[in-house]
């Protein structure tokens, strides 16, 4: 049977599902275009912020046994100083890249995302999972479906680029967040970001990351992951973007399934190297072919049934 493993964003078209996710590699332009190179599909860059930013000191990544706990506080060198990365990435990767962005304030997101829309991405991804800075307890945008929503309003204000609104695990309800944030116009959704959690060393009895906190990626989030996007796609009729521990072509298929219709791949680049792309849709096609699919857009949203 002959397999089409493209898939569609809006109007994007993808020659595979496979995306790489912001900030476990892509934080220069010439890394981004190595990863497209090495099969992903599309490319979604390191968030960039409105100015430059340290991040935490070290240690801010810790493995354990299903996973990674990270803290790295969102380094970048702001956007200013990005944008010639970014150029160089969309110029040379070969596939779409969509940039990355996030905000201390709603008014400081409008900024990034104009600036960015200077270079005419194909679509940005709204990095909700920030502080912000003007809540009491910086409680991240993500967690907050009005605060969600402004961010994503004002955006829109501010380009014309279809925008995705990247979403966090850690709500009571993912679907409420997933309607604000399309009736402020949101284009896409794309869920998840990492999930809180902690990982202590009990020969010293102390966090092993320096923030303490960090987000939890790989293997141990793909549960909590595919569970958000079966929900999201219950609520909402934009595209969706599945991302947590995608690591072989069977954990792209299952978000595929719960309605997604691409993966962003992360932490699997630390398994199974810079060919997780290339390995994945290989799987997908293997699975695909045993099952009886011939295009991706016949698997979107199968586990509904
Ligand atoms: C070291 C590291 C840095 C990350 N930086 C960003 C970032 O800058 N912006 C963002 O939206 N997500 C960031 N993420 C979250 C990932 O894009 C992704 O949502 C999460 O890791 C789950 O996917 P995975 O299990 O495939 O890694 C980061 C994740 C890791 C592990």
């Amino acid at each position: 049977m002959q397999i089409d493993l493209s898939t569609k964003i809006l109007n994007i078209r993808l020659s595979n599902p496979t995306i790489l996710a912001s900030g476990v590699m892509g934080v220069s332009g010439a890394a981004c275009v190595y990863a497209a190179k090495k099969g992903a599909g599309a490319i979604v860059p390191k968030s960039l912020g409105p100015k430059e930013r340290e991040g935490h000191a070290n240690p801010v990544l810790v493995e354990f046994d299903k996973g990674f706990l990270n803290a790295v506080g969102l380094p970048n060198s702001g956007v200013d100083n990005s944008l010639g990365e970014i150029e160089f990435a969309m110029k040379n990767a070969g596939v779409p890249v969509f940039p990355s962005l996030f905000g201390g304030t709603k008014e400081e997101f409008g900024y990034v995302a104009e600036r960015l829309s200077t270079l005419n991405p194909q679509m940005l991804e709204i990095n909700l999972s920030c502080p912000n800075t003007a809540s009491d307890f910086g409680e991240a945008f993500a967690l907050n479906e009005k605060a969600a929503a402004e961010v994503i309003r004002i955006v829109k204000s501010k380009t014309k680029v279809p925008i995705i609104a990247k979403l966090a695990p850690n709500v009571p309800d993912i679907k409420k967040v997933a309607r604000a944030v399309v009736e402020a116009g949101a284009d896409a959704i794309s869920a998840i970001n990492t999930m809180p959690g902690m990982v202590i060393n009990v020969d010293v009895a102390r966090p092993v990351l320096h923030n303490r906190q960090g987000g939890v990626s790989g293997p141990a989030l793909k549960p909590v992951a595919v569970n958000c996007v079966y929900e999201i796609h219950k609520a909402v009729k934009v595209p969706i973007i599945g991302i947590g521990g995608v690591t072989t072509g069977e954990d792209a298929v299952e978000f595929i399934m719960a309605g997604a219709c691409a993966v962003e791949i992360g932490t699997g680049i630390y398994y199974r190297g810079i060919d997780v792309f290339r390995k994945v849709t290989a799987e997908m096609e293997e699975i695909m072919q045993r099952n009886g699919y011939s295009s991706i857009k016949e698997m979107v949203g199968a586990a509904h049934k």
